[in-house]
């Protein structure tokens, strides 16, 4: 039995567990995945996932990671907030699915439910997400969740399909609440 944190329509945010490495660690070896994430050059081991999850509990007041459930409980991606800020009230998300999850709508409303814990549970003022110009539905998970366009670092991140520019998206609490 896992704890769910949250519950939608398509998918539910609950707790992360160690057994989950296994799979995160499979999605982050898929070039298709890691192709728009930070490094996209990075193969991972097991060992490194268990110790990233054992560094969740350490860095508790900044960091929080969930898995992203479907309707039958099972694990499809994560998202991460990340440099929670309680003194300026901010926080970073970031998310990746399993590739035999995609176009599901399954990130839109991760990233909805996302939003709803960091404004109501952990009272923050704003929330902000970084992609590359060319993830175009990273991109519609940000917009359709109400996020702004609010900066661009020009040909800043080397991918395999050359430079990008990172761009940047925030959302205001008041905005949130509209
Ligand atoms: C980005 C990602 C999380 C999107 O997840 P998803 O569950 O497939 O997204 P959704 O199904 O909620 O779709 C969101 C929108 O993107 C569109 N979309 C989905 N896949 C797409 C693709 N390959 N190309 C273009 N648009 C796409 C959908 O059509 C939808 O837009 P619409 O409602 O206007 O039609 C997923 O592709 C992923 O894990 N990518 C690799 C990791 C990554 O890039 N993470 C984000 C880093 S900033």
């Amino acid at each position: 039995m896992r704890p769910i944190v949250l519950k939608g329509e398509k998918v539910s945010l609950g707790v992360l567990l160690k057994e989950d490495m296994e799979k995160i660690w499979m999605w982050n070896n898929d070039r298709e995945v890691v192709r728009t994430l930070a490094d996209p050059s990075d193969v991972s081991t097991l060992e490194e996932w268990h110790r990233w999850y054992e560094n969740l509990s350490l860095k508790k007041s900044s960091k929080r990671a969930f898995a992203i459930l479907n309707e039958g409980n099972n694990l499809v991606g994560t998202v991460i907030v990340s440099r929670i800020d309680l003194r300026n009230g901010t926080a970073e998300i970031g998310y990746f699915l399993g590739r035999e999850h995609w176009g599901k709508g399954y990130a839109t409303e991760a990233v909805r439910l996302t939003l709803e814990y960091c404004f109501r549970y952990l009272n923050l003022r704003k929330v902000y997400a970084k992609t590359y110009e060319n993830n175009t539905a990273s991109i519609r998970v940000l917009e359709k969740n109400g996020f702004k366009l609010v900066g661009r670092l020009r040909k800043h991140a080397h991918t395999p399909d050359g430079y990008v520019d990172v761009l940047f998206y925030d959302l205001l609490r008041e905005e949130w609440e509209k």
